[in-house]
C-alpha cells in the first residue's frame, strides 16, 4: 500500500519505519528541512534503540522515503497518517494548531478520496473536526480513522511490532477494515470501534497508568511511616492478576512528553464537558509532591546546601531515552541549584538535551565515576540499568560522604549498605 506519514517525531518516524518494514511503500514528510536531509542519510533525530538500523534497511530496500513537500505526495498515497504534535496550551488543554494546519493542506490539495488516520493524541471529537475541515475544501468522500499510538520511548520499535492491541476507530466500517489490513502481519487484538471511543482509549490508558504510578508513590510514602517495604508491597499487589505487576515502581514521579501533558489534557476535556474528574487532580498533585519528597530527605541530612557537591546519575525522564522533557531529574536539579548546590551529573544518552535546558549551570561528566568525585551525596534520578552494575566500592572511595538517595529503588539496598553506604530509597 502507498502510505504518507506526516510528522517525523517519535510517533511518526516509528510508524513510518514500522509500516515500511511490514512491506508498504511509505513516504514520511516533515517541515523541518534539516531533519529530513539527515533522515535521508540515516541520521536519527533522537536516540531510540533498534530504530536506526531499521530506518537504513528500509531506505535501502526503497520502501521508506523522506521528503519536505507534503503537497506532492498527497495524491500519490491512499492512506495518510497524521503524526504531528499536540503540545499543551497554558490551561493544559491540547493545542490542535498543527493538526488543523496539516488537515487544511490535505483538504486543499487532494483530488480523490483518501483515508486519513490520526495517530496524534487528540481531544475527543477531533476526528470529526478533521472531517469538517477537509469537507470545506474537498467535496468527495473522506474517511477519518483514529488509530492511537501506545508506543513507549526507548521500547518503541518492539512496541510497534508486538503491541498489546491496535485500536481502530471510525464511523465507516470499510475504512476500519482497510486500516486493519495495513497491520495484518501484526498478530494482536484489533479493537474496532467509533472515533470517539478510540480517541478516549488513548487518554484513558495513559491516565490509568499515571494513576498506578501516583498510587504506588503514595503507598511508598506510607511504607516509610509504617516501616514496610514498597517493593514487597508492590510485588504482593501485582501477583493479583486483576492488578498486574507493571507500573508499580515507586520513585520520584512520572515525567516525559506524554503522561504529564495527557493527564492535564484529559482533566481539561472532562471539565470542558461539564465533568469534574476528581481523581486526575489528585494524580497530578501526588506526582508534583513526589519530586519534593526526595528534597525533604536531603534537607534532613543537609539543612544548608550551599556549595555542597551533589552527584546526580541520570537526567532523562526514564531509561533508554535521551528525552529530558518533564524529567523529574531536571526538576530536582533546578531546585538544588537554587539552593546553592554544585551538581556533577552523568547520563548515558541525555546530556546533550539536558544542556539545552540547564545550560552550563551544572558540570556534565564523562562517566558516573567522574560525577561521584568528592560528592557529599549521590542521587539516582533515572532508572538506567547500567547504574546497577557500577563499581560501588570504587564510588565509595571517590565520594566525600557515603550517602545514596536512590530515587528509583534501583540498587540492592542490603548490598549497598554492606559496602558502608547510608542508603535512602523510596518507601523502603
Ligand atoms: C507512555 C505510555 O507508556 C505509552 O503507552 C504511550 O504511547 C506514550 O506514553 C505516549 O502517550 O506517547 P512513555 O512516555 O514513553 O510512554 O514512558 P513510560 O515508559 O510510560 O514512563 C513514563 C514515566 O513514568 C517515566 O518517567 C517513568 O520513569 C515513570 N514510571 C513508569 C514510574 O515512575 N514507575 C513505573 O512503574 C513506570
Amino acid at each position: 500500500m502507498k502510505i504518507l506519514v506526516i510528522g517525523t517525531g517519535y510517533v511518526g518516524l516509528v510508524t513510518a519505519t514500522g509500516l515500511a518494514e511490514l512491506g508498504h511503500q511509505v513516504t514520511a514528510v516533515d517541515i523541518d528541512f534539516k531533519k529530513i536531509n539527515k533522515l535521508k542519510k540515516g541520521i536519527m533525530p533522537f536516540f531510540e534503540p533498534a530504530l536506526k538500523p531499521l530506518v537504513i534497511r528500509n531506505i535501502q530496500k526503497q520502501r521508506l522515503f523522506f521528503n519536505i513537500n507534503l503537497k506532492n505526495f498527497l495524491d500519490k498515497s491512499q492512506f495518510i497518517f497524521i503524526c504531528v504534535g499536540t503540545p499543551p496550551k497554558r490551561d493544559g488543554s491540547a493545542d490542535l494548531k498543527y493538526i488543523k494546519q496539516v488537515v487544511r493542506v490535505i483538504g486543499q490539495n487532494i483530488k480523490e478520496s483518501k483515508i486519513i488516520i490520526n495517530k496524534s493524541t487528540v481531544p475527543i471529537g477531533t476526528g470529526l473536526i478533521i472531517k469538517k475541515i477537509i469537507k470545506k475544501y474537498f467535496p468527495g468522500e473522506i474517511n477519518v480513522v483514529s488509530c492511537p499510538e501506545f508506543l513507549r520511548e526507548g521500547r518503541a520499535v518492539s512496541d510497534f511490532f508486538h503491541p498489546d492491541r491496535i485500536v481502530i476507530g471510525s464511523d465507516n466500517q470499510k475504512a476500519i477494515e482497510l486500516v486493519a489490513n495495513l497491520f495484518k502481519k501484526i498478530k494482536t487484538e484489533k479493537l474496532k470501534t467509533t472515533l470517539e471511543s478510540a480517541e478516549l482509549i488513548k487518554y484513558a490508558a495513559n491516565a490509568f497508568l499515571a494513576t498506578k504510578i501516583s498510587f504506588i508513590n503514595e503507598i511508598a510514602n506510607l511504607c516509610e511511616k509504617v516501616k514496610a517495604d514498597v517493593q514487597i508491597v508492590a510485588t504482593g499487589m501485582g501477583l493479583d492478576k486483576r492488578i498486574g505487576p507493571s507500573f508499580l515502581k515507586a520513585g520520584i514521579g512520572y515525567g516525559g512528553s506524554c503522561f504529564p501533558k495527557d493527564i492535564r489534557a484529559l482533566k481539561q476535556i472532562a471539565g470542558g464537558n461539564g465533568y469534574h474528574f476528581r481523581l486526575l487532580k489528585a494524580v497530578i498533585e501526588v506526582n508534583y509532591f513526589q519530586r519534593l519528597v526526595i528534597l525533604k530527605k536531603i534537607k534532613l541530612i543537609y539543612p544548608r546546601l550551599k556549595n555542597k557537591i551533589v552527584c546526580v546519575l541520570g537526567l532523562a525522564f526514564k531509561d533508554l531515552t535521551d528525552d529530558v522533557r518533564e524529567s523529574a531529574a531536571i526538576e530536582i536539579i533546578k531546585k538544588l541549584i537554587k539552593q546553592g548546590a554544585k551538581i556533577q551529573a552523568f547520563d548515558p544518552q541525555a546530556m546533550i538535551n539536558a544542556k539545552k535546558v540547564l545550560n552550563y549551570r551544572i558540570k556534565y561528566c564523562q562517566n558516573a565515576y567522574e560525577a561521584c568525585k568528592n560528592a557529599q551525596f549521590l542521587i539516582i534520578a533515572t532508572e538506567w540499568p547500567q547504574f546497577k552494575k557500577l563499581n560501588w566500592q570504587k564510588i565509595k572511595h571517590l565520594m566525600k560522604n557515603d550517602i545514596i538517595l536512590d530515587g528509583r529503588n534501583l540498587l540492592d539496598k542490603q548490598k549497598i549498605e554492606k559496602l558502608g553506604f547510608k542508603y535512602i530509597g523510596v518507601g523502603r
